[in-house]
């Protein structure tokens, strides 16, 4: 992409990279040196600019704390053997990231401004991206509104910003997720498709029962009848039903996974049979009596693929059993880490070499 954006860039004259444990990376503590702020007022984004991490100064009457507008997004950059830094598919972000803006009232942004700022600023701290197999740099895109005024209405003034953090191998044991046919995370007209901050805070009282029940997380089902399966926490969910792989269609209840549509795509490549079409509780259950379901996992930017070894349906737990070695979740797993590394051909074409 040809580029007029000028990011202005004031260097840190303190890098901290010296003090962080690399071989102890914990997930999304520790922030590399800079951060990407621009500016939104009179109907246009100002002033892209790149300037030491640091906190902000906020009116107490910001309208995002008290009336949230507020999305973001979540990737990955890693760094290859030849040295290399390669961002996963920021353009399935950048999309969604205006999908999610559009929903919330929120500013469009433009693709120079998002993917040129991840540019700029991934390559300036490009030495935080961890070379370790397993560790990458998280890259956390995400805008929120900034007018100081108590009073419901769409913000006239926003930021948008990026930052990264060194994150370490998410060595995720298998979960055990609870069917939640009580509480809802998204409602058919709702906000369910968009990363909007508030997703997220209602989604904590839920998660905290599943845990209370001795699950990890949850799996959601529709808001109006729980009928249906939707997708996990923080991702989509994906079972391998009779040998093939079954998962729900995306719609404006569930987010648009990058993950997932990566993992499809390679199973569909492989000549795997992939289904994405409404699945029943009731029929899930079924299959899980009948011992037809082989695997389930979650697909998501963090973990990648993080593998479930037990359901719980109202008072049933089905165990299913995990073993790693032969599990077609690992199969999957390697081969999309692989391809984000640069170990192997970039077939489908994802990585932007920064
Ligand atoms: C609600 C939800 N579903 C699914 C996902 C997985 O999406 P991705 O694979 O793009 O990280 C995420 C994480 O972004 C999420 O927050």
């Amino acid at each position: 992409m040809q580029t007029t954006l000028e990011i202005d860039i004031r260097k840190t004259e303190n890098s901290r990279i010296g003090q962080v444990d690399f071989d102890n990376l914990p997930f999304g503590r520790i922030f590399s040196d800079h951060m990407l702020i621009s500016d939104y007022g009179n109907e246009s984004w100002k002033n892209p600019h790149i300037m030491p991490y640091q906190d902000l100064h906020l009116s107490p009457a910001n309208s995002a704390i008290h009336y949230g507008q507020s999305i973001f997004e979540g990737m990955k950059a890693f760094k290859s053997a030849d040295g290399r830094v390669l961002l996963f598919r920021p353009y399935e972000n950048f999309q969604r990231f205006n999908r999610s803006a559009e929903r919330m009232c929120m500013p469009q942004v433009s693709e120079e401004l998002f993917i040129e700022g991840l540019r700029t600023l991934i390559n300036l701290d490009r030495d935080w991206v961890p070379p370790q197999e397993g560790e990458a740099l998280y890259v956390r895109p995400f805008m929120f509104a900034m007018d100081d005024y108590i009073g419901i209405k769409p913000s006239d003034t926003y930021k948008f910003m990026i930052f990264t953090c060194p994150v370490g191998a998410y060595y995720a044991d298998p979960v055990r997720v609870k069917i939640e046919t009580h509480f809802t995370r998204a409602v058919k007209g709702g906000v369910g498709f968009a990363k909007a901050a508030g997703n997220y805070a209602a989604s904590l009282y839920p998660s905290k029962m599943a845990r209370e029940q001795g699950f990890h997380q949850l799996i959601w089902t529709d808001g109006q009848e729980h009928k249906f399966v939707e997708e996990s926490g923080t991702m989509n969910v994906i079972f391998v039903i009779n040998g093939a792989l079954r998962t729900a269609p995306t719609s404006e209840t569930i987010l648009k996974g990058v993950t997932r549509d990566s993992v499809l795509t390679i199973a569909r490549d492989w000549g795997m049979e992939v289904n994405e079409s409404p699945l029943e509780v009731a029929e899930l259950v079924e299959s899980l009596r009948a011992g037809k379901v082989s695997e389930a996992f979650g697909a998501g930017t963090a973990a990648t693929v993080a593998p479930i070894s037990a359901i719980g349906h109202e008072d049933e737990v089905f165990d299913l059993g995990y073993s790693k070695e032969s599990a077609l979740s690992t199969k999957l797993m390697t081969e999309l880490e692989a391809i984000k590394r640069g170990q192997i051909e970039d077939r489908f074409g994802w990585n932007m070499v920064i």
